[in-house]
């Protein structure tokens, strides 16, 4: 599948166009960002292995019966998706309080939630992707009452699948945000939710079961480091990691500070 212009470059990710225009490129990045794009830096090796996380990941989802963007997988950086309208909302859905929950609420760290938590940001990046209700979803037309019932309930679904495909692994799934889009089916001829995005360890809390250390983006967050190492590990763990990568071939694992801006 050729690459085409670029239509948007986000953070940590680009989308290319193709010549079928129902369907993207999405090239996975090294760049990792946290507080809005005030630390950044040049993670080498994380887009190949975001890469191939959330490919396992969404591949497994939709065996389970959830509708996702993904179509395969092109190399080691790229993916071809559907192309999807994104929804201006990121889903949270928190099992353990940490985070901005903790700091919002004051919820001691660690604690085990009776039952998930869903939390809706709007995407906004001047804004910071404030927390928003339903009700602001709905009055600003971010989505419609049908279309959040619909992704609430994927959500709560995707939940349970993570938590046990994390579990069989000694992973515990503390957090994670997604984002969905609305894609063209042909076949129905009608627009379908898709899960959209990426699921990897820059979007999930992931913490040893047993000793509870972190194998996510809170090592680059919380200057912890071995960031890479850690994503490894999941990709270890998951059974994906790429056994064609020679790791000191491609640098794997040198982080390249950018810029830090403290608040
Ligand atoms: P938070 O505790 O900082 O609100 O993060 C909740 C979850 O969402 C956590 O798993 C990290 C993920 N997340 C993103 O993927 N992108 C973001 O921009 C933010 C703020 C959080
Ligand atoms: N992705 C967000 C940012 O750049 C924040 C985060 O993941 O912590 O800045």
């Amino acid at each position: 599948m050729n690459k085409g212009n670029k239509l948007y470059e986000g953070k940590a990710k680009i989308i290319y166009e193709t010549k079928d225009k129902d369907l993207v490129i999405q090239h996975f990045k090294d760049d990792a960002t946290a507080f809005n794009n005030l630390k950044k830096a040049k993670v080498e090796g994380k887009g190949v292995l975001n890469n191939r996380i959330s490919e396992y990941i969404l591949s497994n989802l939709s065996q389970c019966g959830i509708q996702t963007h993904l179509v395969k997988r092109l190399n080691m950086r790229e993916q071809l998706i559907k192309k999807a309208e994104i929804f201006p909302i990121e889903f949270i859905v928190r099992n353990i309080a940490t985070g901005s929950l903790t700091k919002r609420l004051g919820i001691p760290e660690g604690t085990i939630l009776d039952k998930p938590l869903l939390e809706y940001c709007y995407k906004k990046d001047e804004l910071n992707d404030p927390l928003v209700s339903k009700e602001h979803i709905f009055t600003f037309g971010w989505a419609t009452e049908k279309e959040i019932q619909t992704i609430d309930k994927m959500t709560f679904r995707i939940n349970d699948i993570l938590i046990g495909m994390f579990r069989a692994i000694g992973i515990k799934l503390v957090d994670f945000k997604i984002e969905y889009g609305k894609t063209w089916n042909k076949d129905t001829k009608k627009k379908e939710i898709v899960l959209a995005d990426e699921i990897s360890p820059d979007t999930c809390r992931l913490w040893d079961a047993k000793t509870e250390k972190k194998l996510d983006k809170d090592r680059f967050r919380k200057d912890l480091g071995n960031i890479i190492q850690a994503y490894q590990d999941v990709a270890r763990r998951l059974g994906i990691m790429p056994e064609e990568t020679n790791i000191s071939e491609v640098n794997f694992g040198k982080t390249i500070p950018i810029k830090f801006k403290k608040k």
